[in-house]
């Protein structure tokens, strides 16, 4: 076997070797009982660890923006009036896709280095009837930032907007509480804090979203959820599905249930507060370079020095240290290096990730 490099990247993330054995088991049919039962058991732990009981989970044989863009067509008419709040690169993703689908789309964009104002939310929710829905990012793995998804929820239910949340990078690493915020979709995907391939993609679906979702009429096929919804209280998807990674989905989900879900997320934020410390303590500086966000337990993020191209540093980090973490993306891609700390991430990794940003600090000299 080819060593593997150390993937340290903001998803997709190393595996656990239970994982992996999961993986190489001999295939399935995805409609037989054996397959069914283990569909169902992954769908129960994703209930809980959406802590919902009033939602559906579907599984969408897609990568994360599937379950965005499933979202949007199964909700939604042409010309509804949507509000997306961005504050980095995966909420623009999010409104460029629901303008590609017709929808009227009233952007609110921060700064990706300052912190998402709420009250400038609910000024354009005060104002402006007609907004239907808000579609909000939990973690924007762009700035390694994470978004207040009580403040979001309590705003959504005061002006009585269904809320749309992306999870795909915090899910699994950070607490999502579906029912109590009121959240009416939330998806997420395999890759991240789910320690799977990607490949598959996972939704909530609240009834009020349910509601909507029986008068929106933008067409679908592939990624109508009322199909979903009925082959999924069968165990089955209305697709060949991606067997594997399903099986990988159960073994990830019954090893996180069994280390406890906030247990999970206590190891994922003592690790990234950790890996930010020592990184000071050596020199780097914390992205964004705001004392007042607050920083997410799946990545971190740092600035880099003007002379320092990222993609340099990592593809550096990579050929010396047989260690792969990311540089930044849009506009701060050359100016930030990103570091994945999700999913299969222990303090042995994060010993060695420390050991390698000093490493190559000293390498560039800065
Ligand atoms: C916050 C967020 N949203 C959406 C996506 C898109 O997911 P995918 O690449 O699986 O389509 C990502 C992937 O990095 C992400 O981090």
């Amino acid at each position: 076997m080819i060593e593997s490099v150390k993937l340290m990247v903001p998803g997709p993330t190393q595996l656990p070797p239970e994982v992996i054995d999961e993986m190489a088991q001999p295939m399935i049919y995805h409609r037989g009982k054996e397959f069914v039962d283990i569909t169902l058991n992954a769908i129960d732990l994703l209930k809980k660890l959406f802590n919902t009981k009033r939602c559906d989970v579907l599984l969408i044989p897609s990568s994360g923006r599937g379950a965005m863009e499933a979202a949007l067509v199964n909700l939604f008419s042409h010309g509804d009036k949507l509000l997306s709040v961005s504050n980095g690169y995966f909420g623009e993703v999010f409104s460029k896709m629901a303008k590609a689908y017709g929808l009227d789309v009233a952007s609110i964009e921060f700064n990706w280095e300052d912190v998402v104002d709420y009250s400038t939310i609910e000024e354009s929710l005060k104002n402006d009837g007609n907004i239907k829905a808000i579609l909000f990012t939990h973690c924007e793995t762009s700035n390694a930032v994470e978004n207040d998804l009580r403040a979001i929820g309590s705003l959504a239910k005061k002006y009585n907007k269904l809320l749309i949340v992306d999870a795909v990078s915090s899910f699994g690493c950070m607490p999502i509480n579906v029912d109590e915020y009121g959240i009416d979709v939330a998806v997420t995907a395999s890759q991240k804090g789910l320690m799977c391939p990607a490949g598959m993609s996972v939704a909530a679906i609240s009834p009020k979203a349910w509601d909507a979702i029986e008068n929106a009429k933008l067409p679908k096929y592939y990624f109508d959820f009322r199909n979903m919804r009925d082959y999924i209280q069968k165990g089955q998807t209305p697709v060949s599905t991606p067997v594997s990674i399903v099986r990988a989905l159960n073994a990830s989900l019954k090893l996180m249930n069994k280390e406890g879900f906030d247990r999970v997320f206590e190891r994922h934020e003592k690790l990234a507060e950790y890996i930010r410390e020592e990184a000071k303590k050596s020199g780097y500086v914390l992205y964004p370079d705001n004392q007042n966000v607050k920083r997410a337990n799946s990545l971190s993020a740092f600035l880099l020095p003007p002379e320092i191209k990222a993609e340099i540093l990592v593809s550096h980090i990579h050929s010396k240290y047989n260690t792969l973490f990311a540089k930044g993306l849009g506009d701060t891609a050359s100016r930030i290096l990103r570091i994945g700390h999700m999913g299969w991430f222990r303090e042995e990794e994060s010993i060695h990730a420390l050991k390698v940003l000093k490493a190559a600090k000293n390498d560039f000299g800065f």
